[in-house]
């Protein structure tokens, strides 16, 4: 199955764990396309449907692979592999992209390639040309790396990874050698934001929108606990039922309270969940002694955390790595990555891999 001929290794990626369908052709790790379809269809249940997204995936795959392939200027039999998300994820999601990738490397008679969607967000930072340098100057480590010439981080790292499935800090010994040393308890970063604006009234998903009514207020005008937990884990559930008792009892008081403390509270809010993330990921670096930080996963496009991560780092002499905006919510670029590493250490499946919801490291 593997190609013979000594040409680049060009990757067709799958992604499909929730509500993005999407696909990435990528050159030598270069990313050439990453088209990415969004399913509105969930917008008026105030989250993902399951069922939905699967039919949803159906409809919008063979499109978007085409949209890639074309953008990418590449043809079918130029491809070395075919890789897509394995785990963790909606299953009936996560069939769709698999069944569709098996039977694509199958006719093609290429390598399949399964991917953990996890170990991709963090590899999303070795996406040439991806990795933002730490924005000041004058950085112990870093100090003033020109734009143009993005470097990447350094082995090993450290990544803060917050998705809405999941909240983690892993060491990234090389690309394919991941340990986590933190992870959430209960709620993932991205939840806590969901849920949080389930609970001001706003539509799902919710993260973003507190992001941009954030940036209108005052993150210090209300106080919400930061949780007590050992070690380098986190937990969020406490947060949201403390928002829950705070909004309850100010709606009493005054039913128009959110309405006129919108912007206010968003930014409270999400004060605190950085807070949280980098108490726990300063921890993390001071006990590891590593100095070069990423962070990926749907937070990560937050712009509160990008700056304060970034400011964080400056202050305490790490170089920071954020992915591109478009490489922190799911994309199949990331995958495109990651599977072109697993390919250059044969590391290929069988054809006979399942998708699985939940996979272990
Ligand atoms: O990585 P991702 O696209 O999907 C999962 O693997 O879960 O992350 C989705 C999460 C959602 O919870 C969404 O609200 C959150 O990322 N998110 C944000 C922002 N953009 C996406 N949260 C806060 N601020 C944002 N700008
Ligand atoms: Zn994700």
């Amino acid at each position: 199955m593997q190609k013979t001929n000594e040409g680049p290794v060009i990757i067709l990626a799958i992604e499909s764990s929730c509500d993005e369908t999407s696909c990435s052709i990528s050159r030598d790790g270069v990313i050439l396309s990453n088209v990415i379809a969004g399913q509105a269809v969930h917008e008026q249940y105030g989250g993902v449907v399951p069922e939905l997204a699967s039919r949803a995936h159906m409809q919008n795959i063979v499109p978007v692979v085409d949209a890639a392939m074309k953008k990418s200027g590449c043809t079918m039999d130029e491809l070395s592999a075919i890789a897509f998300t394995q785990s963790p994820g909606l299953i009936g999601s996560l069939l769709v992209g698999s069944q569709f990738a098996k039977s694509l490397a199958m006719s093609l008679k290429i390598p399949l390639i399964a991917v953990h969607h996890m170990q991709a967000h963090v590899l999303a930072n070795l996406i040439p040309g991806a990795a933002a340098p730490a924005a000041g100057s004058g950085t112990a480590a870093g100090s003033a790396v020109a734009a143009d010439a993005a470097p990447l981080p350094s082995f090993p790292f450290l990544c803060l990874t917050v998705s809405g499935g999941h909240t983690q800090i892993v060491v990234c010994h090389s690309p394919l050698k991941l340990e986590v040393i933190g992870e959430t308890l209960d709620d993932a970063a991205g939840e806590a934001f969901d849920k949080s604006a389930k609970l001001l009234g706003l539509p799902y998903p919710g993260g973003p929108l507190i992001d941009k009514y954030a940036k209108e207020g005052n993150a210090g005008r209300f106080s919400f606990p930061e949780p007590q937990i050992p070690g380098l884990n986190f937990s969020f559930s406490g947060l949201k039922t403390a928002i829950l008792y705070f909004l309850q009892e100010q709606k009493a008081k005054d039913p128009e309270f959110v309405h006129k403390n919108l912007a206010d509270i968003c930014a409270s809010i999400q004060g605190r969940i950085i807070s949280i993330l980098l108490n726990k990921l300063k921890k993390a670096a001071r006990e590891t002694g590593i100095k070069d930080l990423c962070i990926a996963g749907g937070v990560s496009a937050n712009s509160g955390l990008r700056t304060s991560f970034r400011e964080t780092g400056e202050s305490l002499g790490w170089r920071t790595f954020i992915p591109a905006f478009q490489y922190c919510t799911d994309n199949a670029a990331m995958i495109a990555i990651t599977a072109h590493f697993k390919y250059l250490a044969g590391d290929l499946s069988p054809l006979t891999v399942s998708a699985s919801a939940r996979a272990e490291w």
